[in-house]
């Protein structure tokens, strides 16, 4: 029974529960997104004329599925995952040849795109938990993430507390907020521009 649930669920709430049970602060959450979550994630990214895509925290890969079906077919999507078991698991069931999964932090988002021949992204995602990590940790992955984006990219994070609001508010500036209530705690989903003129 729990196997016939395993296979039916692509997004592996086991696994991921498993993944929370052995790292709560760094998973942040018991279950994973919702579909409508996800569906307002891949909205607010705006992937149609994307060609590098970087997700951190892809966990058990429900939400990079979603991606992955908006992505344009000669786009590459960069998933940097930090935990060695979700990385396994992401691996082993997501085949598709855009995808790249890269083990590693949000801190390196340039490193991950050097390694594999990327100068910088067109899209940054997020559902990293800022709230549980170290200020100065959570304020280093905003500026990289700024950092890695073209003039014009995007960065769209989605969280239930707002600390990823004030700390991409210092770097990116104002973000355009929606609120998902249908996931399990409702969450925010926030975007950011990097500004053209930006060097
Ligand atoms: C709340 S889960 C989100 C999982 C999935 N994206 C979803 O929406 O269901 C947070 C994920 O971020 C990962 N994570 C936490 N800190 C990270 C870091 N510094 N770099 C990369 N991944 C990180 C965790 O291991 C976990 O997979």
């Amino acid at each position: 029974m729990l196997q016939r649930l395993k296979s039916a669920r692509q997004d592996r709430p086991v696994d991921f529960f498993r993944g929370f049970l052995d790292r709560p602060m760094q998973v942040g959450s018991v279950i994973p997104s919702s579909r409508f979550l996800e569906r307002r994630v891949v909205g607010a990214a705006d992937l149609a004329d994307a060609r590098v895509v970087v997700e951190l925290g892809p966990g058990t890969g429900g939400s990079t599925r979603a991606l992955l079906k908006a992505l344009p077919a000669d786009a590459t999507l960069i998933a940097i995952e930090i935990n060695p078991d979700f990385v396994k698991v992401l691996k082993r069931h997501m085949p598709d040849p855009r995808l790249i999964v890269h083990e590693g932090s949000a801190e390196d988002v340039r490193g991950a795109l050097a390694k594999h021949g990327f100068e910088a992204a067109d899209v940054v995602i997020s559902g990293i938990p800022f709230s549980t990590m170290p200020e100065a940790l959570g304020a280093a992955i905003v500026s990289e993430v700024h950092a890695s984006l073209v003039p014009g990219g995007r960065f769209v994070a989605y969280q239930v507390r707002d600390k990823v609001h004030e700390l991409g508010r210092r770097v990116f500036g104002r973000a355009r907020v929606k609120t998902e209530l249908r996931n399990v705690p409702p969450m925010r989903v926030y975007r950011w521009e990097r500004t053209r003129e930006a060097s």
